[in-house]
């Protein structure tokens, strides 16, 4: 038995359609959502990420902006542009790039996004509102993840799922929202004794831990759904995820590949953030 591949590419386009058609009809009401990006610096990996975000917002209408500002910008400098957004009436979304240069602290800058334009979800606010199920703006990557495994048509109630990585940006996320689902959910991590035999209970096994390759069938209970967060780039130049595709799609159920699974969700679900933080801040549903 082979694995069916989960496309996040066909995935994200589909669910892009959907929010163009969204966001045509939020104009014809006189709400045309906007997100602003902040890019401190010229870190390289950062620049492609703002410019794809960039290029995203422009193809389904979404009206886009980016500052650029120095890598010696200051703290306060930064605090002063995020003040200004957070009063700025047509932007619905800020989002802050990251890693921020070393003289800037990170969590001062998240702490400063109004909750209600936080569309990374990364806001102590949002992160609680998830904990406690209350309605909030989701994490990208992890909401991207619920809904590939939603595409499987697989029902998560009552499955076990396991999770590699405890990162505030995927590991924790994700295990509350597949929480909420009402899954059965284990958090593993680099500390986890055993941890094969933990992943090998799962149904559902998600990985971040951004080892490359490491998880290989023997990780894996046949008949499981295997979500792979990792992005590494062997020295060869390939890019591979934290599992090993090949020989795990002969035992898995579903499993998504890299690149093109996970990678395409997250800025999907950003653009889908921004849609959603115009309609509250406008008192749309
Ligand atoms: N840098 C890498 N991933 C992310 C992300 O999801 N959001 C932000 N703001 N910065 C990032």
């Amino acid at each position: 038995m082979s694995a069916q591949i989960i496309s996040g590419k066909e995935v994200a386009k589909s669910i892009r359609e959907d929010l163009k058609r969204e966001i045509e009809e939020l104009k014809r009401q006189g709400v045309h959502p906007g997100l602003t990006v902040i890019l401190v610096g010229d870190d390289p990996a950062s620049q492609i990420y703002v410019n794809m975000k960039e290029k995203a917002c422009k193809e389904i209408g979404i009206r886009s902006e980016v500052i650029r500002m120095d890598q010696s910008t200051s703290q306060e400098e930064l605090l002063k542009e995020i003040h200004r957004l957070n009063q700025d009436e047509n932007v619905h979304g800020i989002l802050v790039q990251l890693p921020l240069p070393k003289q800037i602290d990170e969590k001062a800058i998240i702490n400063a996004i109004s909750p209600v334009k936080d569309v990374d979800g990364f806001h102590p606010v949002n992160v609680g509102k998830l904990a406690i199920g209350e309605d909030s703006l989701l994490p990208c990557t992890p909401h991207g993840i619920l809904e590939l495994i939603r595409q499987t048509g697989t029902e998560i109630k009552g499955k076990h799922a396991v999770v590699i990585g405890r990162s505030n940006i995927v590991g924790k996320p994700v295990s509350l929202l597949l929480l909420r689902e009402n899954a059965t959910v284990t958090i593993t991590h680099s500390k986890t004794r055993g941890l094969k035999t933990i992943t090998k209970q799962a149904d559902i096994l998600v990985v971040a831990i951004g080892k490359p390759e490491m998880v290989t069938k023997e990780y894996v209970k046949p008949g499981a759904i295997v979500i792979d967060v990792g992005t590494n780039r062997l020295e060869n130049g390939k890019v591979v995820g934290d599992v090993k595709f090949e020989e795990v799609k002969d035992i898995a159920s579903y499993i998504t590949p890299v690149p093109g699974g996970v990678g395409p969700m997250t800025i999907t679900m950003l653009l889908k953030n921004t849609i959603e933080a115009a309609k509250n801040i406008h008192h749309l549903k």
